[in-house]
């Protein structure tokens, strides 16, 4: 649970009625917050209204496609008329896309560049005026997708990848206006994003538990958690900044285990203290050494 205060502060979530989103805009509602939510799914608009009905005052609700730049603009305004201020913008509305580069259609191409990069681009540029008038601030959801290349995820890889360079140069331009701006970079999480693929094979979740570090994929509370912080003013002094909350997936080589881990106790174990080195065979190896 999230114990921010955001009595009297205004707030948009792209996304915002599914997973991460939906994650973040209920914790905002809990902490005071008027949240506007944009989101181009009426089905999942209806359903998060009504788990949220007791908010009811604090929301609202608009469909929206953040691909379209004249929509989301009349969505900003809208909202900033009845709140008279926006505090927090998070742009993470994002889909996938499946292919390599050479599968790829424009039009695959162009759907994933178009929610993911133009659908930030388009949220923050209506953001920004009014986040440098409260000195606000902005987070993107990207993703590690965006920190290196997945398998036959080309367009969205170079979306998400857009999003993290396309954070840092607003941090840089605005950080003087009074407004930071941050990317929480998610690995796998249990939102409807992955859930078909998983639901598809147990050997994808078994795979992810053996990568990640923590064991196991995330759940949309512990992102939103994270994407709460970066936009309170806990986070005063984090500007520009791309944090991956992946349970420490990226900060594995991906290299196959070597030799063996305790944690897995059917692989084989090297034992501990043993040296991964011959000196004679090193020595060998130095031009001109001798053994
Ligand atoms: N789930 C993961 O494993 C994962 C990992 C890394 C990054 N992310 C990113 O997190 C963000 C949130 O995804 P999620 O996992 O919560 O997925 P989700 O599908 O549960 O939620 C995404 C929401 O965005 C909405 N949306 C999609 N395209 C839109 C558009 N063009 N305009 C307006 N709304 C749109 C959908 O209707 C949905 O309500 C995305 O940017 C995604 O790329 C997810």
């Amino acid at each position: 649970m999230s114990d921010a205060d955001f009595t009297g502060r205004a707030a948009i979530v792209s996304g915002g009625a599914s997973g991460i989103g939906a994650s973040v805009t209920r914790r905002l509602l809990e902490g005071g917050a008027q949240v506007a939510v944009l989101d181009y799914s009426a089905e999942n608009l209806a359903r998060f209204a009504a788990s949220v009905a007791q908010r009811a005052d604090q929301l609202l609700a608009v469909e929206v496609d953040v691909s379209d730049s004249a929509a989301v603009n009349a969505a900003v305004a809208d909202f900033t008329a009845q709140s008279g201020r926006l505090d927090i913008a998070v742009a993470n509305a994002g889909i996938g896309g499946v292919g390599g580069v050479a599968e790829l259609d424009d039009a695959s191409w162009r759907a994933v560049q178009s929610v993911v990069v133009d659908g930030v681009f388009h949220l923050c540029r209506a953001s920004l005026p009014h986040l440098v008038s409260t000195g606000g601030s902005i987070v993107t959801t990207s993703s590690i997708s965006g920190l290196g290349g997945d398998r036959r995820m080309a367009a969205y890889a170079a979306a998400k990848g857009a999003v993290i360079n396309l954070t840092r140069s607003m941090a840089v331009d605005y950080g003087r206006r009074g407004v930071r701006v941050n990317s929480v970079a998610p690995g796998p999480v249990a939102t409807p994003i992955l859930r078909p693929a998983l639901d598809r094979s147990t050997e994808l979740s078994e795979t992810y538990a053996q990568r990640i570090p923590l064991g196991r994929i995330a759940e949309p509370d512990e992102i939103a958690e994270v994407i709460l912080f970066l936009a309170s003013e806990r986070a005063s002094f984090i500007n520009g900044a791309v944090l991956p909350v992946d349970g420490g997936l990226t900060a594995w080589t991906a290299q196959p285990d070597i030799v063996g881990s305790a944690d897995f106790p059917e692989t084989f174990a090297v034992p501990a203290g043993t040296m991964l080195t011959d000196r004679a065979t090193e020595a060998a190896e130095v031009p001109g050494a001798t053994a």
